[in-house]
């Protein structure tokens, strides 16, 4: 190509407008449906990767930069050294231990946390502006441990959370009464993970409030329905791992929702990770992190919604957050 009379050759700097990059740790079967679900939805300008392993990683790189011709242009860097993710306004964490079949994902935080102490303050010293998402597991501890290591705010700091678990319950609801997931409004809170509470209380489909419509109608959707659902919510992972290994996809997706209303600042709420003292009891002094309702934008959580809770949905939500706060004691950090 030949410039046009008085303008620019066509060099890789001829933008005028901020580029938009968004950097993912761990190239890993999450790490990389992420990235891939990212590069899709046209979220970013620039992707870079980062893993401690070298020939994966490359292996990783090519394979997504062979995509080139039937995707957005965007730039597909990688490296084993943190300063590849220089200047990010998005860093999504997943590089460490997963579950094998049998394990909980708080089995994972000693091995985890000992990774997030070399990963957590060479991204924070590239990136000081970025907003940080941590994804690895157990993620509501680790969004802690990143909160600690980062010394950034805790706007912006967020746990991927129950987000994939409140897809995971609006799948299995909209499922039982067939109509499509995206009408269903459920949350799953708390703790990503064993304790992780469903807020039964308030699911509405397609705006209506389902329990007491459902109720009064006689209709199939009894609390045995919405109990087994729960369960199942709780189970998904397990199941899943049991069966190809590790889970990937959904958590792509989910992780590539809140980048887009993080970056896109679409101000929509999500179930993620926050720092939660202060809300339904969560004692002073207890600096947990969990899953609540949070507004996310451009600067990172936005409001975090006060949820109308049953009694028994609060003493749930704090058990969760006494479970979370054990574990973060251990670290003494
Ligand atoms: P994986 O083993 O496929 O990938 C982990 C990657 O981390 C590997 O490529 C490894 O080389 C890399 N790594 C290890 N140490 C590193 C370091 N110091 N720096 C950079 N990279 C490093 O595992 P996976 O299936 O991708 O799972 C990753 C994590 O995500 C696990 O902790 C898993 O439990 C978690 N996970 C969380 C959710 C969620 O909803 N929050 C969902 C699925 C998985
Ligand atoms: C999940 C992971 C394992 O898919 O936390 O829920």
């Amino acid at each position: 190509f030949r410039p046009v009379a008085d303008s620019c050759p066509l060099t890789p700097t001829t933008t005028h407008r901020r580029l938009t990059k968004v950097s993912v740790i761990g190239a890993g079967n999450v790490g990389m449906a992420i990235a891939q679900t990212i590069l899709t939805q046209n979220l970013a300008d620039e992707i870079a990767l980062l893993d401690a392993n070298r020939d994966k990683l490359r292996g990783e790189t090519l394979d997504l930069q062979h995509a080139a011709a039937f995707l957005p242009r965007v730039r597909i860097v990688s490296a084993t050294d943190a300063a590849i993710t220089k200047n990010s306004d998005l860093v999504v964490i997943t590089a460490g231990a997963r579950q094998v079949s049998g394990e909980t994902r708080l089995d994972l935080l000693h091995r985890n946390v000992a990774l997030y102490r070399k990963i957590v303050p060479a991204v924070a010293e590239n990136s000081p502006e970025a907003l940080l998402l941590v994804v690895s597991n157990p993620v509501d501890v680790l969004t802690y441990v990143a909160w600690r290591l980062s010394g950034f705010p805790a706007s912006r700091v967020i746990g991927s959370g129950t987000n994939l678990d409140s897809s995971r319950f609006r799948f299995l609801i909209a499922d039982h009464l067939q109509v499509n997931a995206q009408d269903i409004q459920a949350y799953m809170v708390g703790e990503h993970g064993d304790s992780s509470v469903a807020i039964c209380s308030s699911i509405s489909v397609g705006g209506m409030p389902a329990l007491k419509s459902l109720r009064d109608n006689h209709q199939s959707f009894d609390e045995a329905a919405l109990e087994g659902i729960r369960l199942a919510v709780v189970g998904s992972a397990y199941e899943v791992i049991g069966l190809k290994g590790y889970t990937s996809w959904a958590i792509g997706y989910s992780v590539a929702s809140l980048a887009t209303s993080l970056l896109r600042d679409q101000r929509r709420v999500h179930p993620v990770s926050v720092l939660a003292v202060g809300f339904h009891g969560i004692s002073d002094g207890h600096e947990v992190f969990l899953s609540l309702p949070a507004c996310l934008g451009r600067d990172g959580i936005l409001g975090v919604a006060e949820m109308d809770l049953t009694e028994a949905e609060a003493a749930q939500l704090r058990r969760s957050a006494k479970t979370l706060w054990e574990n973060c004691q251990l670290l003494g950090l």
